[in-house]
C-alpha cells in the first residue's frame, strides 16, 4: 500500500492525532483483513473511525466508506486521509439510515468500551444493515490486567474500571461481555479470533513504539486519576517499568468478532 499521509505534520500540536500514527502499526490489522469477506464495492458503516485509518485500508480494498465520530478534528483528518470515503461528525448513538441509506457492513473497533448501552445499539445496528449485511467487532478485556503490577494494584485498578464506569466515560465491562452480549443480539457470530497486539497482549519487554503508546495512554489517564485514588502515580511509573522488563506477562486480550445478519 501506499504511504500514507504525514499528519504529524497536518496538526503537530494535536497529541490525540498524533496518538493515531504511533498505534496503528502496534495492531495486527493484516490478519484482521484476512478474515474479512471481500470488501469490494461494498458500502461500510465505520464507527468510532478517528482519523480514518481502517477507511483509508478499505477504500484501498475496493470499499466506499462512511466513518462516524464525534471529534471533529479527527473527521478533518480523516476526510484528507481517505477522501473517497465520507466522513460525519456524530455521537453513535444518534446516528440512523437517513445520514447513510444502504449499508452492507459495519466495522467498529475499539470503540465499543465507549457506548453505555451496547446490546440496544447493536441491535440497532443490526436494522442498518441489508439483508446479507455483516457486522465486524474489535475489542479489548482486562487493558490494564498486566502482571506482576496488577496483582500489586488490582483492587484500585478494579475500582478504577468501576468508577469510569459509574461516572459514563469508558465501560471497560463491555469487551469482557462481549460473548454474551452479542449472544443476546440479533447477530450470528460467525468468527472469533484472538488477535495478537504489540501494545497490549505481548509478554515481556515492549518495543520502543508500544512503551510510548502506554505512556501517551496512561498520560491521559492521569485526567481521571482521582476516579484511580492517592496510588495512580506510583501505579503508572511501576506499569511504566514492567513494560520494559522481561517478566512482564499480559493478560488483556484483543478479540475479533466477524457476525453475520
Ligand atoms: C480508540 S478510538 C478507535 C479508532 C479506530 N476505530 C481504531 O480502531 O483504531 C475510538 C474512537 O471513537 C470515537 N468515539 C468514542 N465515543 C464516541 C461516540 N459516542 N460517538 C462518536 N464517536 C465516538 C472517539 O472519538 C475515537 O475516535
Amino acid at each position: 500500500m501506499e504511504e500514507k499521509i504525514n499528519y504529524q505534520i497536518l496538526i503537530m500540536e494535536n497529541q490525540d492525532i498524533f496518538r493515531y500514527k504511533n498505534e496503528y502499526p502496534l495492531r495486527n490489522w493484516e490478519r484482521v483483513y484476512e478474515h474479512l469477506p471481500n470488501l469490494k464495492d461494498k458500502n461500510i458503516l465505520d464507527l468510532g473511525c478517528a482519523v480514518g485509518d481502517q477507511a483509508y485500508d478499505f477504500e484501498h480494498l475496493g470499499a466506499y466508506v462512511i466513518g462516524i465520530d464525534h471529534n471533529q478534528d479527527l473527521i478533518s483528518v480523516a476526510s484528507k486521509q481517505a477522501p473517497g470515503s465520507k466522513f460525519i461528525r456524530s455521537e453513535i448513538e444518534h446516528i440512523h439510515p437517513g445520514l447513510f441509506g444502504s449499508i452492507d457492513a459495519i466495522w467498529c473497533s475499539h470503540t465499543i468500551g465507549y457506548l453505555k448501552d451496547p446490546k440496544t445499539l447493536l441491535n440497532t445496528w443490526y436494522d442498518f444493515l441489508n439483508p446479507d449485511g455483516f457486522f465486524i467487532l474489535i475489542e479489548t478485556t482486562n487493558l490494564l490486567n498486566h502482571d506482576p503490577v496488577y496483582s500489586i494494584y488490582q483492587e484500585e485498578i478494579q475500582n478504577f474500571y468501576q468508577k469510569m464506569e459509574e461516572n459514563e466515560i469508558y465501560y471497560f465491562e463491555n469487551g469482557l461481555h462481549m460473548d454474551s452480549i452479542l449472544n443476546e443480539t440479533s447477530f450470528k457470530v460467525v468468527k472469533t479470533i484472538e488477535l495478537d497486539d504489540q501494545e497490549f497482549t505481548s509478554d515481556g519487554g515492549l518495543c520502543d513504539k508500544a512503551t510510548q503508546a502506554w505512556k501517551n495512554r496512561l498520560n491521559r489517564a492521569e485526567a481521571y486519576q482521582e476516579l484511580f485514588g492517592p496510588k495512580f502515580s506510583s501505579f503508572k511509573n511501576d506499569f511504566l517499568a514492567m513494560i520494559r522488563s522481561s517478566d512482564h506477562k499480559s493478560n488483556c486480550q484483543v478479540k475479533f468478532y466477524l457476525c453475520q445478519k
